[in-house]
């Protein structure tokens, strides 16, 4: 954590970024991850997962299919992390002076606040679709769930965007005492996660999206008329090289 009342010109007394590293990360991380023996979103989803479909996988299938969505659970080494630092140095956005941990935290709490939005259209969703009695079993139960979670991420959206805002409405100051306006850093940072989000992660979701859904229809014989189907009913398309890409374009944030 950066020292944010050295990091700001302004007071931040009473503010939410004072509180970020008393509390807010904190909590917002126990409500993904769990804390202790209690389940966070992570497990929850499992959990939801589990009663809707009315038969438990084994936690060898569930580490099969992160592995399948590239999602590597095992800790990060040393030079892993030291090979991160450098790369998120090279493309630094933020003038040298401002201290690089800083831009990393805001720049994460940015990506955090992306991911929350987009992610609150697949939760409404599978809300939708996991409440669906006719479809999946569990009483409706599976789908409450998930509305649990749901509410979880509004005081989450809500500290981002409030600390952010704060941050933006500042003077940020560099190691040598020089001035920068918070709008503009906010914006470097802001415009580059946006870039990334709707170009490069929504091309990924939907492409490891697909190759979920192409795995559990492998060896059915109709299996190309169910993807078939499940295409006429969207705007994604399948590209020629195989891989699928939205034609509608990205979704609006918000
Ligand atoms: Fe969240």
């Amino acid at each position: 954590m950066p020292d944010f009342t050295r990091s700001f010109d302004e007071d931040i007394d009473g503010t939410a970024i004072a509180h970020i590293d008393r509390g807010l990360f904190e909590a917002h991380a126990r409500d993904e991850a769990g804390y202790g023996d209690v389940a966070g979103h992570d497990r929850m989803w499992f959990v939801a997962r589990d009663i809707a479909f009315d038969h438990p996988v084994t936690a060898d299938q569930t580490a099969r299919m992160l592995t399948r969505m590239g999602l590597d659970a095992t800790p990060l080494s040393a030079s892993k992390v030291t090979r991160l630092r450098q790369g998120a140095l090279s493309r630094r956005v933020l003038p040298d002076d401002i201290d690089f941990t800083l831009e990393t935290v805001v720049s994460r709490m940015i990506g955090l606040l992306l991911i929350e939005i987009s992610a609150s259209h697949t939760f409404r969703w599978a809300e939708a679709v996991l409440g669906d009695t006719d479809l999946v079993a569990g009483e409706g139960s599976a789908g409450v769930l998930v509305s649990f979670i749901r509410s979880d991420e509004t005081p989450h959206v809500a500290w981002l965007r409030t600390a952010l805002s704060e941050m933006g409405d500042r003077t940020w100051l560099g190691s040598g005492g020089a001035k920068h306006a918070g709008g503009d850093m906010i914006s470097l940072l802001w415009d580059r996660a946006v870039a990334d989000s709707v170009l490069l992660r929504r091309s990924e979701n939907i492409n490891s999206a697909m190759g979920e859904v192409e795995h559990a229809l492998s060896g059915r014989s109709d299996a190309v008329d169910i993807i078939d189907e499940m295409l006429s009913l969207g705007s994604v398309v399948r590209l020629d090289d195989g891989t699928v890409a939205d034609a509608g374009g990205p979704a609006p944030l918000g």
